[in-house]
């Protein structure tokens, strides 16, 4: 395999990358779950996270993934940085590459700094979630997890349910899926679902429409209230139109269907709390094998980074 400094998208792997990233996450799954949680593979290397929105799971588990690496992880906190001082992305990256960082972890509201970052230091660059544009760790664990539930991704068939329009989460994991084999298909409100004719995935708007397509999980997600001026609905009405409401979750149960979300979850908007405690709920399965699949990330990018000895 070529060697790849940056993850910036799902789209611009292999389907060799993709298979042995997901394979990979595989043994390294087996190492975090051992007494001894770590290997050398990063030893020495630095890892910098630099969230410029909120993160509870993508951050927290790419630290985890590059402490179990044996890497050297150094957190930026925007908030308390220069950058409220009005520093740019640009004066900031300079002044941490001169820290010399191998990996830096970057998410920013704006789709395209990623990107940016990569194209201006020698630090492997991942993107950890770009405005509505890509969050690939997240389709990495996406697929990770359905693989170990159903034992392949190939012809499962997966409804992603919500705010497909703003979601990063929706456009990476339905390419992942798909290059996987799986089917995808999206439902959500009118408005906040893309035609099929832009993107060749079935469209539904109601939940009969889900039930008659016969899928094997339903992968729901958090209305992105932050990238909407005014909310399209109150939460009761969305949860009552598009949640799982506990009728709909007898249902889910009767069809054995699996159940994802991202995280965070709105309990009560797009789940009721009986689905998080649901025998198929793989929230917390989706969450253990960010872990690994992170590690395996890291552990298949090559900085360009030069060192003296
Ligand atoms: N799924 C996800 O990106 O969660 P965080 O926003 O907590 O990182």
């Amino acid at each position: 395999m070529k060697p790849r400094k940056d993850l910036i998208t799902i789209g611009s792997l292999s389907d060799e990358e993709i298979n042995t990233i997901l394979d990979s996450a595989t043994a390294m799954k087996d190492i975090f779950t051992k007494s001894v949680k770590k290997v050398p593979a990063l030893k020495g290397k630095s890892v910098l996270t630099l969230f410029y929105e909120p993160s509870t799971r993508t951050r927290s588990s790419f630290e985890v993934a590059a402490h179990r690496l044996s890497a050297d992880v150094t957190t930026f906190t925007v908030g308390t940085s220069s950058v409220v001082k009005g520093e740019s992305v640009h004066d900031t990256i300079d002044t941490l590459m001169s820290m010399k960082m191998d990996y830096i972890i970057v998410r920013h509201k704006n789709s395209g700094i990623p990107d940016v970052i990569a194209r201006h230091c020698k630090a492997a660059v991942i993107n950890a979630g770009d405005g509505a544009h890509a969050h690939p760790s997240q389709a990495f664990l996406d697929a990770f997890t359905i693989r170990e539930k159903y034992g392949t991704v190939a012809g499962k068939r997966v409804v992603i349910i919500g705010d497909i329009l703003h979601s990063r989460v929706a456009r990476s994991t339905s390419t992942i899926l798909q290059r996987l084999g799986a089917q995808v298909a999206y439902m959500g409100p009118g408005p906040l679902v893309p035609l099929q004719a832009h993107t060749g995935i079935p469209r539904f708007t109601n939940w009969d429409e889900v039930f008659d397509w016969k899928p094997d999980v339903i992968y729901l997600l958090r209305v992105q209230n932050e990238r909407i001026d005014t909310p399209f609905f109150p939460a009761g009405d969305y949860h009552q139109a598009f949640g799982v409401t506990e009728e709909r979750l007898k249902i889910i149960d009767d069809l054995d269907l699996g159940i994802m979300h991202p995280g965070p979850v709105n309990r009560g908007v797009e789940l009721c709390d009986a689905a998080m405690e649901y025998r198929n709920c793989l929230v917390c399965n989706q969450v253990e094998n960010g872990i690994a699949a992170r590690m395996s990330i890291l552990y298949h990018l090559t900085p360009q980074t030069q060192n003296n000895d």
